[in-house]
């Protein structure tokens, strides 16, 4: 199977877990990316079987929009039932690395919200210790050299996302050659840092459950410890 066929056959997993569990006043978190993005298509055909969804992104927002899903402000909003969304890398903690499309703040802030989070991704994002992805770190613009040398000094080579402006107005920095062992302190460390808006590790709020598509079928894992 294709990358695609995989994050297809992830999605459409995502579908029967998470549709029978949604009421009528329930809202849905919506994540961000490829992934996400055929969750959002397959969707579409249940969007009365629940109250509507708050987006992780502007671009999953006229996505859902074009379907008709409804999409709400998240401050309107007293809870979100469940969290769907992808990830660039994830361990067997569900740690997880995510911002590969630079919605990694919003999506922080939704997956906070949520009751239960559920990520979805193909085989080709599983792994051992996270940091072979570089790690993305959404920064305010002029904080950019600031936050460049710190990141220096603890271990990492960051990258700034050339021509990137978040949603949120701020930029980028991709950070190469973390060898991330305690992903919980790094991601508290990197967010200590003065002109750091938030980083791309999802430790402190882990994914409850990933559905990961592989080339025998899609499995179900659960956080192990
Ligand atoms: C966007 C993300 C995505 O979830 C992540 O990049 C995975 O994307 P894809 O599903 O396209 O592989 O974190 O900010």
């Amino acid at each position: 199977m294709t990358q695609d066929e995989l994050k297809r056959a992830v999605a459409a997993a995502a579908i029967e877990y998470v549709v029978p569990k949604l009421g009528p006043n329930d809202i849905l978190g919506i994540g961000t990316g490829s992934t996400a993005n055929f969750f959002i298509d397959l969707l579409a055909p249940y969007k009365e079987h629940f109250a509507g969804t708050v987006a992780s992104s502007q671009a999953s927002a006229t996505r859902l929009t074009s379907h008709d899903i409804p999409v709400f402000d998240l401050n309107e909003m007293s809870s979100i039932a469940i969290y769907v969304d992808g990830a660039d890398e994830s361990n067997q903690q569900l740690h997880l690395i995510k911002g590969g499309g630079a919605a990694l703040t919003r999506e922080k802030i939704v997956a906070a919200n949520a009751k239960e989070f559920v990520c979805i991704a193909d085989e080709s994002k599983w792994v051992e210790t996270l940091g072979a992805f570089p790690l993305p770190v959404e920064i305010i613009p002029m904080a950019r050299a600031y936050v460049s040398q710190q990141l220096q000094h603890l271990g990492g080579k960051p990258v700034y996302r050339e021509g990137v402006v978040t949603d949120n107005h701020c930029h980028i920095l991709d950070v190469h050659d973390l060898h991330i062992d305690d992903a919980i302190t790094l991601e508290q460390q990197i967010n200590h840092i003065t002109g750091v808006v938030t980083n791309g590790l999802f430790a402190m709020r882990a994914a409850d459950i990933m559905l990961l598509g592989t080339s025998k079928g899609v499995r179900s894992i659960v956080p192990t410890s």
